[in-house]
C-alpha cells in the first residue's frame, strides 16, 4: 500500500484483529454462549431480564481479556499511527482493549470498552476490571441505579460524538482518505456502512480478512485474503515516511 505525506488513514477493526490473541469472534463461539444467542446476554432486554447472567458473561470476557496480549496486527496499527499522527483515526468495535495494550491512543473504542462500567441511569463511564459472578450485582453510589458493562448492547445507538469525529475525519480527507478494514464481517451497522462513506468521498478502500464475505468484499477497491498478524505488519511498509 502506497502511502504519501498527504494521505490520511482510517482503520476499522473488528473482531478478527483479536482472533490470533486467543479472543473468540462471535462467529468462532457460533454466536452461542452457554446455550444462550449472545444476542440474548448482550442486549438491554437480557440484561432487565437477567442481570447475573449478563454480569458472568462479561466477567469472564474481562478474565479472558486480561490474560490475552496484543498481537502483531495491533502493533503495525498503533505504529503507522506513531508515524501518521493527526492523518491517523481507528474505530474499533473490539472491546477487549488490546489496541490500547498496544499503544494507540488516537482511537474510539465504539462499541464500548470491557474494563469500563457505568451506572444505567447516571450513565458516566468509570474503570472497571472486577468480575462479578454471585449476588449481589453493584449498585451505583450516588443514585443507587444498577452498574452495567460499558458496551453497545445490541438494539443500542453508538455515542453520537464518536460517529460526528469518524464522519468529520473522513469528509477532511476528501480523495486523500485510505480507509482499511480489518477483521470484521461487515454485518454490524453502522460501522459497516463506512466503507461507502469512504468511497463516496473519493478515498480508497482496503479489506483485510481472513474469510471475507462476497457480499462486504464488493464494496472495496482491495481486498487482502489473509491473517491480520500476518498481513498488516507488512502492509505499510512501502509507505513514505511521514514529512
Ligand atoms: N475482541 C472483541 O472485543 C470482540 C470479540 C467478539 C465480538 N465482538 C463484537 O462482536 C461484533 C461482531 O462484529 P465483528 O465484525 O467485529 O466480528 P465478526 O465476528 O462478525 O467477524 C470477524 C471477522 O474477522 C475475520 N477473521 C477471523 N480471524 C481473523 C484473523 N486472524 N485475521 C483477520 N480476520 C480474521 C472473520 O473472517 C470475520 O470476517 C462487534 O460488534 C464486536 O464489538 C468483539
Ligand atoms: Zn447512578
Amino acid at each position: 500500500m502506497k502511502l504519501d505525506s498527504q494521505s490520511r488513514v482510517l482503520v476499522l477493526t473488528g473482531a478478527g484483529v483479536s482472533a490470533e490473541s486467543g479472543v473468540p469472534t462471535f462467529r468462532g463461539m457460533n454466536g452461542l454462549w452457554e446455550g444462550h444467542r449472545v444476542e440474548e446476554v448482550a442486549s438491554p432486554e437480557g440484561f432487565a431480564a437477567d442481570p447475573l447472567l449478563v454480569w458472568r458473561f462479561y466477567s469472564l470476557r474481562r478474565e479472558g481479556a486480561a490474560k490475552v496480549a496484543p498481537n502483531a496486527g495491533h502493533v503495525a496499527l498503533a505504529e503507522l499511527e506513531a508515524r501518521l499522527g493527526e492523518r491517523f483515526l481507528l474505530a474499533t468495535q473490539n472491546v477487549d482493549g488490546l489496541h490500547a495494550r498496544a499503544g494507540s491512543r488516537r482511537m474510539l473504542a465504539i462499541h464500548g470498552e470491557l474494563f469500563q462500567s457505568r451506572c444505567e441511569r447516571c450513565n458516566v463511564p468509570f474503570a472497571d476490571a472486577q468480575t462479578y459472578f454471585a449476588a449481589p450485582l453493584p449498585r451505583c453510589e450516588t443514585c443507587g441505579g444498577a452498574i452495567r458493562p460499558h458496551i453497545v448492547w445490541f438494539g443500542e445507538m453508538l455515542d453520537p460524538a464518536h460517529l460526528q469525529r469518524v464522519e468529520a475525519f473522513i469528509e477532511e480527507a476528501g480523495k486523500r482518505l485510505v480507509f482499511i478494514a480489518v477483521g470484521t464481517s461487515g454485518m454490524v451497522y453502522p460501522a459497516a456502512g463506512l466503507v461507502d462513506a469512504a468511497r463516496s468521498v473519493g478515498g480508497q478502500t482496503w479489506l483485510v480478512d481472513a474469510a471475507p464475505s462476497a457480499e462486504y468484499s464488493a464494496r472495496f477497491d482491495r481486498v487482502l485474503t489473509g491473517k491480520s498478524g500476518e498481513i498488516l505488519p507488512g502492509l505499510f511498509s512501502e509507505s513514505a515516511p511521514s514529512p
